[in-house]
């Protein structure tokens, strides 16, 4: 089954072609980053242009790199949540009038779903149960994946995600937007015990984190500094700053694993290309004798490809769309699509 995916939720337009799930024929990507990247982070109306402006060509070359006809493509799978609502709009809108002109099934595909996807198109041998860690610029969460559309949160931040944090220490520290991989660099120069910033933890809830202590902390580090002429050790700042997310998210993911007794851990989303977090886990999984699947750093951030890859699972579950679709900008990865 040939699958034309389209994914739009926030500065990444991307279509791509998945066969059967699994076999990506084609994908490709175009970002609005650099425009963002002006202001310091995302401009919603400006993400918003730009999908009008790329998502049809892209389309096009979707289908031309995957050797396909037009009447070669059996569903459309689109991002219909969670994410910035006017960008995630151009996607869906999209995805409405392609499968309507090819008479083939809409699929809508919840976005941090389609982040765990992402593994199983680099991983032929994953399959449900796991422990999947969610980590992106607007998603932290444990989830526990008990089938390929049935999910169970088990745990989760209770203010900012761990990208927003990354990326706010990152233009505190002069390194532009997004943040996360630059930072990501920096700290491999610096030492870890330079500066101490807290963990957070929730009080009753041992597998749910906090992450804006952590980032005031940093902001009023840089802050008192600057006021009193004090060079930072930045590479050490950012080797500190990464510890501190690691240790508020790798030890939460062993205790849910532990829980579930399943033993399988993936990791999925753009902060899944953290260095420091990629090795903690590493570590913690060959100490507690679990499997551990990392995306490769390709799948990590936004693409449609791995929407492609979950909509083969939610065809398979039934769960179609129809033109009524809506798009929406916060919505439970444990629901299925309305309708
Ligand atoms: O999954 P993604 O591309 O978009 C969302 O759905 O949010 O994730 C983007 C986030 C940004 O916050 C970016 O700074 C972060 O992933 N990121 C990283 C790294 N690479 C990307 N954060 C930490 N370390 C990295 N190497």
């Amino acid at each position: 089954m040939n699958i034309l995916a389209f994914e739009s939720s926030c500065d990444e337009t991307a279509a791509a072609v998945v066969r059967d799930g699994r076999t990506v024929l084609s994908s490709v990507i175009a970002s609005s980053a650099d425009m963002h990247a002006i202001y310091g982070g995302v401009v919603p109306e400006i993400a918003s242009r730009k999908h009008v402006e790329a998502i049809a060509g892209l389309a096009e070359e979707a289908l031309r790199q995957s050797g396909l006809s037009k009447q070669e493509v059996d569903a459309v799978a689109v991002t219909y949540a969670p994410g910035l609502i006017g960008a995630v709009l151009v996607g869906v809108n999209f995805a409405k009038s392609v499968a309507l002109a090819l008479g083939v099934p809409l699929i809508p595909v919840h976005h941090v779903r389609g982040h765990i996807a992402a593994n199983y198109i680099a991983h032929p041998d994953l399959e449900p149960p796991f422990v999947c860690l969610c980590v992106s610029g607007g998603t932290t969460l444990i989830v526990a994946v008990e089938d390929y559309t049935r999910m169970e949160i088990l745990g989760g931040t209770r203010d900012d995600a761990a990208g927003e944090c990354f990326d706010k220490t990152a233009r505190v520290l002069g390194l532009g937007y997004p943040g996360g991989a630059p930072l990501d660099t920096l700290a491999q120069a610096g030492s870890d015990t330079v500066y101490v910033f807290p963990r957070a933890h929730v009080e009753g809830h041992p597998l749910d984190m906090s992450f804006s202590g952590l980032k005031t902390a940093v902001i009023n580090l840089v802050h008192n500094a600057s006021q009193k002429g004090e060079e930072l050790d930045l590479p050490g700042l950012a080797a500190s700053f990464s510890a501190a997310v690691s240790d508020s998210l790798v030890p939460r993911v062993m205790e849910a694993n532990r829980r579930t007794g399943w033993n399988k851990i993936a990791v999925a989303g753009g902060v899944a290309a953290n260095s420091r977090i990629r090795r903690d886990l590493e570590t913690a999984c060959a100490q507690a004798g679990a499997r551990l699947w990392l995306p490769p750093l390709s799948l990590c951030g936004d693409n449609a490809a791995m929407i492609g890859c979950q909509g083969y699972y939610e065809y398979l579950a039934g769960h179609l769309a129809g033109a009524d679709l809506n798009a929406y900008a916060v919505r439970d990865i444990r629901q299925d699509a309305p309708n």
